[in-house]
């Protein structure tokens, strides 16, 4: 299952903020796809990153689309202004939504594509009938709330049923995963059936962010 139709999004919760710009353009001239935008609240999850102003300021120099990961609670009260600030896929927490159905119909409806991002220990069977409804799911592969952290190795496996919990029924459905990915880990991702890898600290703390991006582009999955 190797792939070379794989994305990369790197997070720009490990850039350095007083150089936003320039690391926006590192990622604009690199081989990678999209910005993975992680908005905290401090409630959700115990840390607190940066809000939609902050949003707005990156869209202003993005060429690439944003990849906006909302953790926070009651996520359907930020819809509109996510979507505002330049969101092109938002994606809410399974943990985080009462009616998760009705707030992927309202992301939906605001043209976005809409994903749904689960913790490390919530099942993927939770999905089942939901999954149709989803353009996005994003593997949590870390617990939210900071870059840096241990990848879980229980992700394999739920990338591989959460690709079977799909097939015939959303088989377009991109599988992302969020949290210690690498050069180290990316091929053994990609051969379980990743489609967007989102990246922080293996890039942006990379003596070459560049060359980081491409080697995570290039990974074949074998
Ligand atoms: C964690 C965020 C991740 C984080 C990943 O809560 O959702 O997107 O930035 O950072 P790394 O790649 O450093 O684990
Ligand atoms: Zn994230």
């Amino acid at each position: 299952m190797s792939t070379s139709k794989h994305l990369i999004a790197p997070s720009v919760l490990a850039a350095d903020f007083a150089n936003l710009q320039r690391d926006i353009e590192m990622v604009n001239a690199s081989k990678a796809d999209w910005f993975h935008i992680d908005i905290m609240d401090g409630v959700f999850v115990p840390n607190i990153s940066f809000g939609f102003p902050v949003m707005q300021a990156i869209a202003k120099h993005a060429k690439k689309p944003l990849d906006v990961h909302l953790m926070i609670v009651d996520p359907d009260r930020y819809l509109q202004v996510c979507k505002d600030s330049g969101a092109a896929v938002i994606t809410v927490h399974y943990e985080a939504c009462t009616h998760l159905h009705r707030t992927l119909a309202a992301i939906k409806e605001l043209g976005c594509k809409a994903g749904v991002a689960l913790n490390p220990h919530t099942p993927i069977g939770l999905l089942k009938d939901i999954i149709q409804d989803i353009d996005l799911v994003c593997l949590m592969s870390v617990n939210p709330g900071f870059g840096g952290q241990k990848f879980i190795e229980q992700t394999y496996n739920k990338i591989k049923e959460l690709r079977a919990l799909a097939a015939g029924v959303n088989d377009g459905l991109l599988i992302e995963v969020d949290g210690g990915v690498g050069a180290a880990n990316v091929d053994k991702l990609l051969a379980a059936g990743a489609d967007v890898l989102v990246a922080g600290n293996s890039v942006f703390a990379a003596e070459n962010p560049t060359k980081a991006v491409e080697v995570l582009k290039n990974a074949t999955g074998l």
